[in-house]
C-alpha cells in the first residue's frame, strides 16, 4: 500500500486471544486465520456498549462477540419474568458471568429462576445481586450452595430474608453454604432493618474471607442497646440489633483479608469509630462514613493515626467536619488515592494545599464545599511541582468562590492528566476558565459546566469578545459575528500564554492578558465524552453548532438554553453520532424540525428529555419511532401537543422502552414505566 511501505509503521497490537489461536507477530496476521478471529480482534478495539451493536450486524459478527476474552466480566441485569429463564439457560455456555436479577418475590416464577441460576450458572456465577427483591429463605438457600465460586454476594434491603430472623438457623444449612461461599471476598449488607449479631454471625461465619463489607444504612447499635436499657458492650449477641461489640468481633476474625468497610448511613459516633480503627491487625484501604453525621474533626484524626494505610476516604455529608479534619487526612494518609469531602460546608481553604501535595491523590471531591475558592490548591499544586498529585477527577460543583483565576491556575498545574472536572454552578466562572480549560486539559472526558451562567458563545468558541478588543484579521469582516472569523483562529493550536513557565495563582494583570489573546474553542477537547452546559443561559447557536462536535461524546446536556434553535439540534446530531443521552429540555425552539433533521443520525440514542419543549408536537414522535430505535426514555411532559395516540404509536415501535413522562390531554403529568 502506498504510504505505508515500512513493515512497522502499522502499529499492531496484541491479539487479544489466547493460544491456539495463529498469530504471527513478525508476520501480522496470518491469512489462514479464519476471518472469526479477525472479526474478534476488530471487536475488541471498541466499548462492551458498541461491541454490543456491532454483535447485530450478522451471524458470524455474533458469534465473534461471543468470544471468551470479551466474557470476563459480563454483568446481566434484568428483572424476574418468565423470559428471563430461557436467559439464563443460555448463560450456561459463559465461563464466567455476574447476575443483577430484580423483582424477585416469594412465588413460584423466582423459585424456579433461582434455581435455574444454581444449576446453569452456579460453579460460573462471579457476583450475584439481588435488588429490590423479597425472597424467601427457602430459595435462597436452595441456591447458595451451587455458587461455588461466588465473589461478591449483595443482599442489599432484602429484608424478608432477615426479618424471621431464622436465617441460616441451622447448622446443615450453614454447613452447605460455608463450603460453597468460603472464597467470598465481597458481602453487601447495606440498609437491611433487620440484620442482628444473631443473622449476621450465622451469614458471616459462612464468609470466613472477606476482603470488603458494606454496613451502609443499617441500624446498627453503637453505643447503648435501647431494648435491654444497658451499654451495648454487656450483652453477648443480640438477636434484636447488631451491635458494635459484635461487628468489632468480626474485624479481629476476618482482620487477615478485610481491607474495605462502608458505615455510611449509620449514627456511629466519635468513639465507636475509634473503637473500630483501633481493632488489633485491621488494616483498612478503604472507608466509607457518608453522612455519619455525628462525626468529628477529632474521630478523623484518631481514625487517620490508627489506620494509617488508608488510600479511599469518603466522609462527605459529615457536616460536623472542618479543615482540621482536612489536615490530619492529609498529613496522615500517605498512600490516600481519592477523597470526598462532598457537602462537607464547614470545610474551608484550610488544609487543602497540603492535600493535593499528598502525591498519590488521584480523585477529589469538594462539592458543595460552599467556602473553597481554590487558592490553597492552587498553592499546594504548585509547591515541589515533581512530586505533587497527579489528580484525575476533580469535582467543585457549587464551590462558588471559585473564580477564573484559580480555575485557570488550576487547569494549568492539572494538565492534560484530570479526566474529569466539574465545575456545576461555579457561577463566577467565565468565558476565561473555559479558554483555560480548553487550552490545559486535553486529556478531559467529563466536563460539567451547568449553571455557569457567566460562560458565552465567546469562551466555548476560545475567541476574544470582539467588542472589547479587535483583531487584526477582523478589521475589515463585517460578515456574521462568528461563522466567517471561526476558520481564522487557529482552533487547535494552543496560544502562547505570560505565565507558561512558572504556574502560580494569576493575577489580575495576567487575566487581562490572556484576555486580549485568541484561544482554543472547546473542539481542542477531543476525548470528551459527556459535556455539561445546562442553564449557561447565554450559549446560542453561535458556537453550539461549531464546537459541539465530538465523535465519542456519549452524553450531552444543553437544557435550559433559550438561545438555542433547530439549528443546534441538527448540528448536534451531525457531529456527534455516538449520542446515547441528550438532554434538551425547555429549549422552547426547539421544534419538529430540527428533530427531523437530527433522528436520522442518532440511532444510538437511549435516553432523550424534551421537557417542556412547547413546538414539539406529534410529528417528533414519529420520526423518533423511525430512527432511533434504542430509545429507552423519553421525557415529553410540559410538551403541550403530544396527543395519547401519538404516543401510543411511539410505544408500539419502540421495543427498548422503557420509561416515558408526559402530559395526557386531560392535563396530569404522566410517567409510565413500561
Ligand atoms: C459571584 O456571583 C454572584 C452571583 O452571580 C454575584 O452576586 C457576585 O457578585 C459574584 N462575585 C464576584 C466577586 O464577582
Ligand atoms: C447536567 O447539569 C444539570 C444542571 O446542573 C443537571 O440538572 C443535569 O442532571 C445534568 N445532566 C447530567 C446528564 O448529568
Ligand atoms: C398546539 O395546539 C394548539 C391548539 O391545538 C395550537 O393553537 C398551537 O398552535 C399548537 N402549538 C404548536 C407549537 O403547534
Amino acid at each position: 500500500m502506498e504510504g505505508c511501505d515500512e513493515e512497522d509503521s502499522l502499529e499492531v497490537p496484541e491479539l487479544p486471544l489466547e493460544s491456539p489461536h495463529v498469530y504471527n507477530k513478525n508476520k501480522g496476521i496470518d491469512l489462514a486465520v479464519p476471518i472469526l478471529l479477525i472479526v474478534v480482534y476488530i471487536l475488541s478495539f471498541l466499548q462492551t456498549s458498541d461491541r454490543k451493536e456491532a454483535s447485530l450486524v450478522c451471524r458470524s459478527w455474533y458469534i465473534a462477540s461471543q468470544d471468551l476474552c470479551f466474557q470476563k466480566n459480563a454483568i446481566f441485569c434484568f428483572p424476574a419474568s418468565a423470559s428471563s429463564l430461557e436467559l439464563v439457560r443460555s448463560l450456561g455456555r459463559r465461563s464466567r458471568c455476574s447476575l443483577i436479577i430484580s423483582q424477585l418475590d416469594g412465588f413460584s416464577l423466582s423459585r424456579s429462576l433461582l434455581l435455574e441460576v444454581g444449576l446453569c450458572v452456579g460453579s460460573k456465577l462471579d457476583s450475584l445481586a439481588l435488588p429490590g427483591s423479597s425472597v424467601t429463605e427457602a430459595s435462597l438457600l436452595a441456591l447458595l450452595p451451587r455458587l461455588t465460586s461466588l465473589r461478591r454476594l449483595d443482599l442489599r434491603g432484602l429484608d424478608s430474608l432477615f426479618m424471621s430472623g431464622a436465617f441460616l438457623s441451622r447448622k446443615e444449612h450453614r454447613q452447605q453454604v460455608k463450603s460453597a461461599l468460603s472464597s467470598l471476598e465481597e458481602l453487601d449488607l447495606s440498609d437491611l432493618r433487620y440484620l442482628s449479631d444473631l443473622t449476621f454471625n450465622r451469614l458471616t461465619s459462612c464468609t470466613p474471607r472477606l476482603r470488603r463489607l458494606s454496613l451502609a444504612g443499617c441500624h446498627i447499635a453503637f453505643e447503648f442497646d435501647p431494648y435491654r436499657g444497658c451499654p451495648v458492650g454487656t450483652v453477648e449477641v443480640s438477636s434484636a440489633l447488631l451491635s458494635l461489640r459484635n461487628l468489632r468481633k468480626l474485624l479481629t476474625e476476618q482482620s487477615a483479608t478485610l481491607v474495605a468497610l462502608d458505615l455510611s448511613r449509620t449514627a456511629i459516633a466519635p468513639e465507636s469509630l475509634r473503637r473500630i480503627a483501633q481493632v488489633e491487625g485491621v488494616s483498612l484501604e478503604e472507608l466509607c462514613l457518608q453522612s455519619c453525621k455525628e462525626l468529628t474533626d477529632y474521630s478523623v484524626e484518631v481514625l487517620v493515626k490508627h489506620q494509617p494505610g488508608l488510600r479511599k476516604l469518603d466522609i462527605g455529608g459529615c457536616t460536623e467536619l472542618t479543615g482540621r479534619a482536612v489536615v490530619a487526612v492529609a498529613r496522615s494518609l500517605s498512600s490516600l488515592t481519592h477523597l470526598s469531602l462532598s457537602r462537607d460546608w464547614r470545610v474551608t481553604e484550610t488544609g487543602l494545599a497540603d492535600l493535593v501535595s499528598v502525591a498519590s491523590l488521584r480523585g477529589l471531591d469538594l462539592s458543595e464545599c460552599l467556602h473553597v475558592g481554590g487558592a490553597e490548591m492552587v498553592k499546594g499544586l504548585s509547591q515541589c511541582l515533581a512530586e505533587r498529585a497527579q489528580l484525575e477527577k476533580l469535582n467543585l460543583r457549587s464551590c462558588t468562590y471559585m473564580r477564573d483565576e484559580a480555575v485557570f491556575s488550576l487547569t494549568q498545574l492539572l494538565g492534560t492528566a484530570l479526566r474529569e472536572l466539574d465545575l456545576t454552578s461555579c457561577v463566577n466562572v467565565t468565558d476565561l476558565s473555559v479558554r483555560a480549560i480548553a487550552t490545559y486539559l486535553r486529556g478531559l472526558v467529563v466536563l460539567r459546566l451547568g449553571w455557569c451562567k457567566e460562560v458565552t458563545d465567546w469562551g466555548l468558541l476560545g475567541m476574544v469578545e470582539t467588542s472589547t478588543c479587535e483583531l487584526d484579521e477582523e478589521k475589515e469582516d463585517k460578515g456574521p459575528r462568528f461563522t466567517r472569523t471561526f476558520g481564522n483562529m487557529g482552533f487547535f493550536k494552543p496560544p502562547r500564554l505570560p505565565f507558561e513557565e512558572r504556574p502560580k495563582l494569576v493575577t489580575p494583570d495576567d487575566l487581562e492578558q490572556f484576555k486580549r489573546q485568541a484561544g482554543v474553542s472547546l473542539l481542542a477537547l477531543v476525548r470528551l465524552r459527556e459535556l455539561n452546559l445546562s442553564s449557561c443561559y447565554k450559549l446560542t447557536d453561535g458556537s453550539i453548532t461549531q464546537v459541539v462536535r465530538f465523535t465519542d461524546l456519549r452524553h450531552l446536556s444543553l437544557s435550559s438554553l433559550p438561545g438555542i434553535t433547530d439549528a443546534s439540534l441538527s448540528a448536534v446530531a451531525r457531529h456527534c453520532r455516538a449520542l446515547t443521552g441528550l438532554e434538551l429540555s425547555h429549549c422552547a425552539r426547539i421544534s419538529d424540525r430540527g428533530v427531523a433533521q437530527a433522528a436520522p443520525h442518532l440511532h444510538r440514542l437511549q435516553h432523550l428529555y424534551l421537557s417542556g419543549c412547547n413546538s414539539i408536537t406529534d410529528k417528533s414522535l414519529f420520526l423518533l419511532a423511525q430512527h432511533c430505535k434504542r430509545l429507552k426514555t423519553l421525557d415529553v411532559s410540559k410538551c403541550d401537543n403530544i396527543s395519547g395516540s401519538a404516543m401510543e404509536h411511539l410505544q408500539s415501535q419502540l421495543p427498548f422502552l422503557e420509561k416515558v413522562h408526559y402530559k395526557l390531554p386531560g392535563g396530569t403529568d404522566f410517567t409510565t414505566l413500561i
